[in-house]
């Protein structure tokens, strides 16, 4: 069985973008993939947190993972921080990148932007990401289209120290919906859905209300032509409620552009609310039923047990190819 590993970060506001580019691979790798999901709170303490707030994201995202149907009976589910294997391999192989690279990575230049100095773990940033990956022998790796850079920094990085020293890296594929892979933000369809956004009609959260998901999808920026149409370069707005129409009904955006021919942006909009009230209800109230339970935390330390066992015998032939330690 080929094994999948992807992790989300623990901030507030998951959101359908998340959920579409993501989570929903994960649901549909487990029945035939060795899965590994982490939460990984080490990168979202690249930029400031607050201790409190981020333990309770933790377990929001742990609660949400299981609410959207990670299964713990078929995955691995657990926090990064519980497996010291990340920060140590993140060290080796931070040993094996340059500079040069990890300036060119857009995530970064974005977040330092206007910023007189920059916390070096947010340049590093995707130095973790790829000890995430290669820490477990990882074939596939499902995300966003945001991290396409990174997994190929990656897959240079593993394939480098394959060249320098022992073949010691499985290298990793990223693996990216059609669809849900980029699903932009709702009042500026050329920016990309995100957490941080200060409208929060920009987005909708997993565990919106339906009155909320209402007002941001009929806020939601279109176009003045009135034309249900896939065309992201000159249609934008429509384009992308089309992708989300499409990933959670299943029903084909050639089969959508036909049943609403004819029909204006306002019919579209309110079967679209319908639609995305349907599919997130029964994921808030499974989360509602998980989040404070006892059950959540036996989750995540059984699959930090798991998830630890692979990490140190990755760390063990990471160490013997590299030298490192008595080897004994
Ligand atoms: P994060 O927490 O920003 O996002 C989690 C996942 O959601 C995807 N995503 C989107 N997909 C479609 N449309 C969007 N608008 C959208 N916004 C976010 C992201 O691509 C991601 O898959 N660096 C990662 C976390 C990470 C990771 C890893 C992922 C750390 N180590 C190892 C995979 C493997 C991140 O910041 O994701």
């Amino acid at each position: 069985m080929k094994r999948v590993f992807s992790g989300v970060q623990p901030t507030g506001n998951i959101h359908l973008g998340n959920y579409l580019g993501a989570l929903k691979q994960f649901v549909e790798l487990q029945d035939d993939h060795e899965c590994i999901y982490c939460i990984v709170d080490e990168h979202a303490i690249t930029v400031p947190q607050d201790p409190k707030a981020l333990r309770e994201h933790i377990l929001d995202v742990a609660a949400l993972y299981l609410a959207v149907g990670v299964d713990p009976k078929k995955s691995i589910v657990f926090v990064q921080s519980d497996v010291p294997g990340h920060a140590e391999l993140g060290w080796v192989l931070t040993c094996q990148s340059y500079t040069g690279e990890l300036s060119r990575m857009t995530q970064f230049k974005d977040k330092s932007k206007n910023k007189e100095s920059a916390p070096t773990g947010l340049f590093t940033y995707p130095v973790l990401m790829a000890a995430d990956i290669l820490l477990y022998d990882t074939d596939i790796v499902p995300v966003g289209n945001d991290q396409k850079q990174h997994i190929e920094l990656c897959r240079d990085i593993a394939t480098r120290v394959n060249n320098k020293y022992k073949k010691t890296f499985v290298i990793p594929e990223g693996r990216y919906l059609k669809e849900g892979a980029r699903i932009m933000a709702l009042d500026d369809p050329t920016k990309k859905m995100s957490k941080s956004a200060e409208n929060i009609h920009s987005r909708i959260s997993l565990l919106d209300d339906p009155a909320k998901i209402k007002k941001s999808i009929m806020k939601a920026t279109t176009d003045s032509d009135g034309v249900v149409k896939f065309d992201v370069e000159n249609k934008p707005g429509i384009s992308n409620l089309l992708n989300i129409y499409s990933v959670l009904s299943g029903i084909s955006v050639e089969d959508l552009e036909a049943k609403y021919e004819g029909k204006g942006y306002g019919d579209f909009k309110k079967d679209l609310v319908e639609v995305t009230v349907e599919a997130l209800a029964p994921i808030r109230s499974r989360y509602e039923e998980i989040r404070h339970s006892e059950e959540l935390i036996e989750i995540l330390k059984d699959g930090a047990q798991r998830a630890d066992a692979i990490a140190q015998k990755t760390m063990a032939r990471v160490k013997d190819h590299f030298g490192l330690g008595l080897g004994r």
